[in-house]
């Protein structure tokens, strides 16, 4: 029997040079750089060409590539009319799977990956890659207002990737403040190894689909509360906390049910994850130039973490990049159902990487099974069956 190891837990899926975790050190590098110097730095557009091409671009390539990305945030009216007709009650998360698979059937051209050179198409690579990261904004930002029956905010051209989505969300342009913090959440959520929603990035691609299905794969295996969608569950459960003096009671007790603390764990961090630091100083940050009040789910999202951290750390469980970020959202006046659709925005930038990545060196993916099922029986005719 071939050993078969639960979650593939440990297991390379693929070699690949775009990220790297040290999980007991809880260092974080995206093409050797570390995660702290790239949150202090960079840009959002700057880091995903990083991740795209390898290394850090010089001006002009940024400038253009800044460019090109402006240039590519408005979606086709048909598209607007499909999200229109879509349930209000709909999750963000499910309109972006419909629209961004729907998004292919106005861009063709992926023949150029069947054909003999595989992935040659160096337009075709980068000019999907961009139309993808630049609309994914566009659409998560459209259905807060579609969604409840208004038009949505055009995109405006003379705002970076980050401002003008805060932009669209809220319909004035973001404070200076509150718009870099958020460039730095999409720099954050940007690429993390070979997670659930990018391993399926890899299978999906493996099999040349499209890379808008291949996207569309990626957000539906984000969506799950175990991957991306841990960010709305974890300020839904703050929520049920009403002072800090209760958080401990409050993890006994979830412990004690085996239910898990939204937003502590990880297969890769046997440590804090860093990301989950980072986003912990930017709120801080945030408090003290709204004039130092620090709001209340803060206080006690700090108790939990505390009384989940004193009862988890044996098991190598501590807070990840999910814990805070939704504190930081919600302070941006952003509605907690969004949230695993901006991670999502962010993340298209690593899919789109690990896409390229697996095109340049592909080979379908098919796994084999431990079979634990019936061995060969003979066919019993319905009538005879013993079975109601
Ligand atoms: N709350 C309570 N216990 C947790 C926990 C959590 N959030 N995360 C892990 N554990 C416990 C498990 O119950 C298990 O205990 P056991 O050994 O006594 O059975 C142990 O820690 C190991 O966890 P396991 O579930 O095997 O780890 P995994 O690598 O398979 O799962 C996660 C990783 C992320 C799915 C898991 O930590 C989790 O469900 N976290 C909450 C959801 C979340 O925040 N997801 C976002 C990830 S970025």
């Amino acid at each position: 029997m071939s050993n078969y190891l639960p979650g593939l837990a440990g297991v390379p899926a693929t070699k690949s040079n775009i990220s790297n975790i040290d999980g007991e050190k809880g260092i974080l590098n995206y093409r050797g750089y570390s995660i702290e110097e790239l949150a202090q730095y960079s840009t959002f557009e700057e880091t995903a060409l990083l991740l795209l091409d390898g290394e850090l671009p010089g001006e002009v390539c940024l400038r253009e590539f800044d460019k090109q990305l402006r240039k590519n945030r408005q979606v086709k009216y048909h598209i607007t009319d499909l999200m229109k007709t879509l349930p209000e009650s709909g999750h963000p998360m499910e309109m972006l799977q419909v629209a961004v698979a729907s998004l292919g059937m106005f861009y063709p051209g992926s023949e150029c990956l069947t054909g003999s050179d595989v992935c040659t198409d160096i337009n075709y690579i980068h000019n999907t890659t961009v139309k993808l990261i630049s609309r994914m904004g566009t659409l998560v930002a459209m259905w807060k207002h579609l969604r409840n029956g208004y038009e949505p905010y055009l995109p405006r051209h003379d705002l970076g990737y980050a401002e003008n989505f805060l932009y669209m969300m809220n319909g004035e342009e973001p404070d200076p403040l509150l718009a870099r913090i958020f460039d730095i959440c999409l720099i954050l959520h940007a690429e993390h190894t070979i997670n659930a929603s990018t391993f399926s990035v890899l299978v999906n691609a493996s099999t040349l689909a499209t890379p808008y299905s291949v996207i569309a794969a990626a957000i539906a295996a984000l969506s799950g509360p175990l991957h991306g969608g841990a960010n709305q569950k974890v300020l839904e459960m703050l929520q049920q906390i009403e002072r800090p003096e209760d958080a401990a009671a409050f993890v006994d007790k979830k412990l004690a049910n085996k239910e898990v603390i939204w937003g502590m764990g990880h297969r890769e961090y046997k440590t804090k994850d860093p990301r989950a630091t980072i986003l912990q100083r930017l709120m801080h940050q945030m408090i003290e130039a709204k004039g130092g009040e620090v709001s209340a789910l803060l206080e006690i999202a700090q108790a939990v973490e505390k009384a989940a951290e004193e009862r988890l750390a044996e098991k190598g469980v501590y807070a990840n990049v999910d814990f805070y970020s939704g504190l930081l959202y919600q302070e941006m006046g952003i509605p907690p159902e969004q949230f695993t659709a901006i991670f999502a925005v962010a993340r298209s930038v690593g899919w789109m990487a690990h896409w390229r990545e697996q095109l340049s060196d592909n080979r379908i993916f098919r796994p084999t099974q431990v079979y634990i099922g019936e061995q060969e029986r003979k066919y019993i005719q319905v009538s005879e069956r013993k079975r109601r």
